[in-house]
């Protein structure tokens, strides 16, 4: 069983075959003692309960003054009792206070994985697969109780908590910071990976040591954000991709979150994880619930590659849902940066009529196709055909695309609200707007307020007449501007505390009908690219568009870093024109290709425009990906060259089939160098033992030649310990060859296999 109760010694020890989390009640209080690799089972581990007495620390009752809270650590830490550090929980009582005394009061076990209310969240599909520890504290004075919910899964080194708290008193409470879990690590000798960065230059890896006090990653806009993704990780000194250990943490939440770590005097550290205490503030009356969304804590001794291949099959299979979460994705063209705004039904037809003579299997049709937006002033919000653009409206273009062979997706954007539309006029009440305060633009638009069901109905409503008017394969779903002015004018204003939060449970709820109302819908979710990709999200839409930058050569980092936390499978990707239209950097469309293969991929261009030559060469690429997206999209990932470090000119990652028969590596080299001599790439993921024949991409095939400098099948070992040999016979001596903005893509298969 992954989860041990002895009850003897009040121990809880959760474990598998990767991890162990022990934690134990002592003098009423769980506390946490030890969260890492697996080791075996005991009886008891009281040698972990730090009781030592420490000067000028506030005990927890005169009888037990030698018991600091400050000095233990508590699964549940709250406010008010003497542990200084950030809590877990912090309640305003009906006495107007913020003290608590939350105490042990029983638990249970059981099989699975129970849902959670209203919120996106992992999931079994066989009770075998884990198992739920519930461990219930009280405090009877404040009418507080709080239900700790501990999944452990079987065979994975993650496991997932949440909380659910009660107002089990007779008065009104109010939560003012309600967090999915802590997690206690007993030193402080680790590294902080985060992911940072703004529109266009999502999901930048960035590390330091931690130091003491507070540090860690947040969001106050209303949605996940560019800017600081709902992820960090743990990290030796030591730790690379592929070796040490990694702790990472991920919300399954896009509203706003903080995950911080807080290292204290003592050297620990404390991870908290959840919904953005900063913006939120949540009564609850007599026998209400709250439901806090869940974070999951992955662990791997097998380096940050580890860590993110635990995150990655776990999001992929047990967070994302429907058919299509197992299904190697469509290679799709999308018409943004084709078109923009300026199309008609026949310009959209010319483009996916060329794209579906090289192979192309989905058409997008993006922003504009609504009246009002010719633009990106208008149209948002009423959500009907622009006829004068789309004559046979939507179902009579979904009619040719399909004539065409390829299935038909559309782009929308239910969130958001242009003044002059019919809604704006009909409903101003509907908008986010604080009485007497000037209402905030971005990109023109303003925000609905999903915290107001009637909203989400009308919305709701809106999506299933639009998806229901044509055969709709596909949705891209985005939304284009941070929150302000974030007050609900359906709301009374003692519960505007609530409003951001239930933004996000409003989002969720909209999302959840609409996927239900169109099961075998393909859903992306976008916010101006990567501004939303976080766990919650992928629940509902197992892809996401990473980033509104389609630069080959940017997309490395923005993909490399994405790629700490979600899998391939997640990550929207497209070859686009050179120049590139964010950058103007011109890069060769092998490259563009290249890139974009370890995604989801598809194109994002004006197919009329590809010479007789480029239209060869994308015929051949979507060839390559049909040959092998179920190998790259469900594949494991391991990164072995990282654009952040070093000079930053290099980027490698490959990906393995489960069996190890399979694997595709792809090198990119920015700028070309001069006299840099023999150059090898170490692989990862192997298997030693086997052979494997190796093959370029695209490179000439000379007979017995199989990468450019062998003659026969390598080795597992060889390839991992030597290295994948770089050399490009194709260059002259000195130089490195093939200038700038070099890829190239090897395919490894286990000879005979
Ligand atoms: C932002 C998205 O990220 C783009 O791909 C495109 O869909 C535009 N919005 C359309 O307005």
């Amino acid at each position: 069983m992954p989860i041990d109760v002895h009850e003897g010694s009040q121990t809880f020890h959760l474990h598998n075959d990767v991890l162990s989390y022990v934690f134990a009640v002592r003098e009423g209080y769980p506390l946490s003692l030890y969260f890492g690799a697996r080791v075996p089972d005991e009886p008891e581990f009281d040698y972990l309960v730090d009781e030592e007495y420490r000067p000028s620390s506030v005990g927890v009752s005169p009888e037990r003054e030698y018991l600091s809270l400050e000095h233990v650590r508590c699964e549940v830490p709250f406010s008010g009792a003497g542990d200084m550090r950030l809590p877990a929980l912090e309640v305003v009582t009906a006495a107007g206070g913020r003290v608590l005394d939350l105490t042990y009061r029983g638990h249970e076990l059981s099989c699975g994985k129970p849902a959670l209310r209203g919120l996106p969240a992992t999931y079994v599909e066989d009770p075998s697969e884990a198992q739920t520890l519930v461990i219930t504290l009280a405090d009877d004075v404040a009418g507080v109780t709080v239900r700790a919910l501990y999944t452990v899964f079987s065979g994975r080194g993650a496991l997932v908590r949440s909380m659910e708290v009660e107002n089990s008193g007779q008065a009104t409470i109010t939560l003012e910071r309600a967090m999915s879990g802590c997690f206690s690590l007993e030193e402080d000798g680790f590294e902080m990976i985060q992911l940072t960065g703004s529109w266009a230059r999502e999901c930048s890896v960035a590390r330091s040591a931690l130091h003491p006090g507070i540090q860690g990653v947040y969001s106050a806009r209303g949605h996940s954000g560019h800017q600081s993704n709902p992820f960090l990780a743990l990290v030796r000194p030591e730790t690379t991709e592929l070796s040490g250990e990694a702790y990472g943490f991920s919300l399954v939440y896009s509203g706003n979150h903080a995950l911080t770590v807080d290292v204290d005097p003592y050297h620990s550290a404390r991870v908290l994880a959840g919904v953005n205490p900063a913006t939120f503030s949540w009564p609850l009356a007599p026998g209400e619930k709250f439901q806090t969304p869940e974070v999951v804590a992955a662990y791997s001794d097998e380096g940050i590659g580890g860590m993110s291949r635990t995150l990655h099959t776990l999001f992929r299979s047990r967070l994302a849902r429907g058919p299509w979460r197992d299904r190697p994705r469509p290679i799709l063209i999308n018409n943004w940066e084709a078109t923009y705004f300026d199309f008609d039904e026949e310009r959209i037809v010319e483009v996916a009529r060329v794209a579906a003579s090289l192979g192309v299997e989905l058409f997008v049709l993006d922003d504009g196709w609504f009246t009002g937006r010719d633009d990106d002033r208008g149209g948002l919000g009423d959500w009907e055909v622009n006829e004068a653009k789309l004559p046979g409206g939507l179902a009579g273009l979904a009619r040719r695309i399909n004539e065409l062979g390829m299935d038909f997706g559309l782009w929308v954007e239910p969130e958001m609200v242009n003044p002059g539309t019919r809604v704006w006029e009909e409903h101003p009440e509907w908008v986010l707007h604080a009485p007497g305060q000037p209402l905030r633009p971005c990109r023109h638009q303003y925000v609905l307020d999903l915290s107001n069901p009637e909203v989400v109905d009308y919305l709701y409503g809106r999506l299933e007449r639009v998806l229901g008017s044509a055969d709709v394969a596909y949705v891209k779903w985005d939304m284009n501007r941070s929150l302000a002015d974030v007050y609900s004018q359906s709301t009374p204003p003692e519960l505007q505390g609530r409003v951001w939060h239930a933004y996000a449970l409003g989002l969720y709820d909209l999302y959840d009908r609409v996927t239900r109302r169109f099961p075998d819908v393909l859903f992306e979710s976008c916010c101006g690219g990567g501004g939303r990709f976080d766990a919650g999200m992928l629940a509902f839409a197992p892809q996401a568009w990473t980033s509104d930058n389609t630069d080959a050569v940017e997309r490395l980092r923005i993909q490399w870093g994405t790629s700490l936390a979600y899998p391939v499978s997640s990550m929207g990707s497209h070859v686009s024109a050179s120049p590139n239209h964010q950058l103007f950097r011109e890069t060769p469309l092998k490259t563009r290709a290249d890139v974009a293969y370890f995604g989801t991929f598809g194109y994002e261009l004006d197919a009329t425009r590809l010479t007789q030559g480029e239209r060869e060469q994308v015929r051949a690429q979507v060839a390559f990906m049909k040959e092998h997206r179920a190998l790259i999209q469900l594949g494991d990932q391991y990164r072995l060259r990282s654009p952040f470090e070093g000079d930053g000119n290099e980027c490698a990652w490959m990906v393995v089939s489960a069996e190890k028969d399979e694997a595709i590596v792809a090198y990119y080299r920015i700028l070309q160098q001069i006299n840099v001599g023999r150059r090898a790439l170490r692989l990862a993921g192997l298997d030693p033992d086997a052979r494997y024949e190796v093959r370029e991409e695209g490179a000439p095939a000379a007979p017995g030649v199989m990468g450019l400098r062998y003659r026969r099948p390598l080795t597992g070992s060889e390839l991992m310990r030597v290295g994948l040999d770089l050399t490009d016979e194709s260059a002259g001596k000195l130089s490195s060859g093939r200038g700038d903005f070099l890829s190239r893509v090897f395919t490894l298969r286990r000879a005979g296999a």
